[in-house]
């Protein structure tokens, strides 16, 4: 075992039982995704999780540092480690992806680094914590996540920086988005209500329940009550919504 892995707090090891039944890789993510990966033949995807987003045609080496993680993967060649020391030598792979892990690392320039060094082209999916739009459920049940989120983002200026990237495409979610990260289910409250969807947010995995259960039964009453209904009637003509989520491309 990598003695990256080692150091790595490696909370999906807690949390990464039952992951792929909620978080069912998106279509239109994936196309985005493959897109950018096109012509790739060697891919190692970094805090590969169960696999999701991996084009079907590529040879992928998955890296994680969560056992149970890395048990749910598909791929031939899977290696316990952390982004921040890639047991690989320089230029190993056409390409790198990192797909909602960057947040993870405890040091996310010098993983960051790690992707230019082993790879030529470097995809990255994440968050933006500068977006100005913010999900209903942290402005209105849960501001804590918004500490937690802050804190442990990248802004995406600093990602494209580190990477020298070339492009930085934004991803509005639609409302029937599969994969069940955060802001997934923003046109379908009820979703939040059920305690396998949020085990599979690291994020409220994280925060206490004494502060996640009575959040949840306020929206629980405001959805019974026909108040969310009321105060959200604007989103549920939206097809799409734009949380700050982007695909960051370099080389
Ligand atoms: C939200 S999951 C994303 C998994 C997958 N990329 C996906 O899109 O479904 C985050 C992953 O990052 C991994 N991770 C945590 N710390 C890491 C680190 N230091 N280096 C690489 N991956 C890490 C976790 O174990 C987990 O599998």
């Amino acid at each position: 075992m990598d003695t990256a892995a080692g150091r790595t707090p490696a909370v999906y090891d807690r949390i990464g039982t039952g992951y792929s039944d909620i978080r069912v890789p998106d279509p239109r993510l994936h196309a985005l995704i493959s897109r950018a990966l096109e012509g790739a033949r060697t891919i190692v995807n970094v805090g590969a999780g169960a696999g999701s987003y991996e084009p079907e045609h590529a040879k992928i080496t998955a890296v994680d540092p969560s056992q149970v993680m890395l048990d749910q993967h598909p791929a031939a060649r899977k290696v316990r480690a952390g982004a921040e020391a890639l047991p690989f030598p320089d230029g190993s792979f056409d390409a790198a992806m990192a797909v909602l892990t960057v947040h993870h690392w405890p040091d996310p320039h010098r993983g960051l680094g790690e992707l230019r060094r082993v790879a030529r082209r470097q995809v990255v999916f994440t968050w933006d914590p500068g977006h100005p739009q913010e999900l209903w459920l942290i402005e209105e049940y849960l501001p804590e996540i918004r500490d937690m989120d802050h804190a442990r983002f990248t802004p995406v200026a600093e990602v494209a920086d580190a990477l020298g990237a070339h492009t930085v495409l934004p991803f509005p979610i639609p409302r029937d988005f599969t994969d069940g990260f955060q802001s997934a289910h923003w046109q379908r409250p009820e979703r939040y209500l059920d305690p396998a969807v949020r085990q599979a947010s690291s994020t409220f995995a994280q925060l206490p329940p004494s502060v996640v259960e009575p959040a949840i039964e306020r929206l629980r009453a405001d959805l019974d009550s026909g108040l969310w209904h009321r105060r959200h009637a604007d989103l549920l003509d939206r097809e799409s919504m734009d949380y700050g989520y982007r695909l960051v491309i370099a080389g």
